[in-house]
């Protein structure tokens, strides 16, 4: 193609997008169906993961939870057979052990079928600043929350790509977007699952394998006792957030088949910061917002003996 058709026809598509892009703001897509679908998250037994396979439950998809905490697994499933009637399929499942995701992902699909919504959800967080965090504690942050993805993909990536049909969801953080002080193998881990998911996701498109949608989650802190003790200086611009609001933003954007969430929005402010601004007024601000402190005081979950 020559140069001149090919440069007026970004423009024109610019024009487009940015028009469609507008117009999304106040009349967002519809909201796909769920049901029937068979999805399957990790780390089900608690927190996010939880309220996500209830929501999930409640549009009439059929789960496959996994955890590593057994009860906290079946009680996830108990209260979905209690409030909706419907069975999940619980797996004991260390996402982390390439070998058992394999295993355990074949069992699925013999005793399931075929995963059409995926949901990368299992993390972990040391909270320790980088040189005091033992060499162990660092190795596990990447296996559960990046590495296990490239096992979780590859068991399920397949059928969904043979049948042009499904969804891939990277539950990240905003840590997977900025650094953060205190966080310095947390935000590795987050890092690398944003960047493994949004690469994927390209190698798709460039693919023509356009019924395989991608969605990557970014939420700042949220609620669920991962991140007790964590602090924001000024909630009205950065909350900790709720839990069920969080949850109820998650299935949203996978069923719009957005691609990428920021919550707060205030992220994206901070994500265009960070691009733009010097880098001495870029710390500046930082220190401003109280991103230095946020794990001053983290304490993490809580045990009965804590
Ligand atoms: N809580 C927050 O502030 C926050 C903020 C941004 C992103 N996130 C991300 O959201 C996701 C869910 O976090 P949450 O707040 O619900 O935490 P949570 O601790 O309540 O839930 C995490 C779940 O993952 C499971 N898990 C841990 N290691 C596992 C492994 N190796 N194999 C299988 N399961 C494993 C745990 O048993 C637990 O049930 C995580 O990826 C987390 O990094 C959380």
């Amino acid at each position: 193609m020559n140069f001149f058709l090919e440069t007026l026809m970004v423009f024109v598509f610019s024009v487009v997008y940015n028009l469609e892009a507008f117009f999304r703001m106040f009349i967002p897509a519809r909201k796909k169906s769920v049901a029937g679908e068979i999805v399957l998250l990790t780390g089900a037994g608690s927190g996010i993961g939880r309220l996500i396979a209830l929501e999930f439950a409640r549009l009439g998809a059929r789960l496959v939870l996994w955890d590593i905490n057994e009860e906290g697994n079946k009680e996830t499933a108990r209260m979905i057979k209690e409030s909706h009637g419907s069975r999940a399929h619980t797996y004991t499942c260390d996402c982390s052990k390439r070998e058992e995701v394999y295993r355990v992902a074949d069992q699925v699909k013999r005793e399931v079928g075929d995963v059409t919504i995926l949901v990368n959800n299992a993390g972990i967080v040391t909270g320790k600043k980088f040189l005091q965090c033992p060499d162990s504690l660092l190795q596990k942050t990447m296996e559960v929350n990046s590495i296990a993805h490239f096992w979780t993909y590859k068991a399920f990536l397949p059928a969904m790509i043979a049948g042009n049909h499904g969804h891939l969801v990277s539950i990240a953080s905003s840590a997977g977007l900025t650094g953060v002080n205190g966080l310095a193998d947390y935000c590795a881990s987050k890092f690398a699952a944003v960047g493994f998911a949004e690469s994927v996701a390209l190698e798709l498109h460039a693919s023509g394998c356009d019924g395989v949608k991608t969605t990557i989650v970014c939420p700042f802190f949220i609620n669920t006792g991962m991140f007790d003790g964590a602090y924001t200086k000024w909630p009205s611009l950065l909350p900790i957030l709720e839990p069920e609001y969080a949850c109820r933003k998650i299935i949203d954007a996978v069923r719009r088949d957005q691609v990428y969430l920021c919550i707060p929005r205030f992220i994206y402010v901070i994500l265009a910061l960070k691009s733009i601004l010097p880098t001495k007024l870029g710390v500046l601000l930082g220190t401003y917002m109280g991103s230095f402190d946020f794990m001053a005081q983290f304490k993490g979950h809580q045990t009965k003996s804590d």
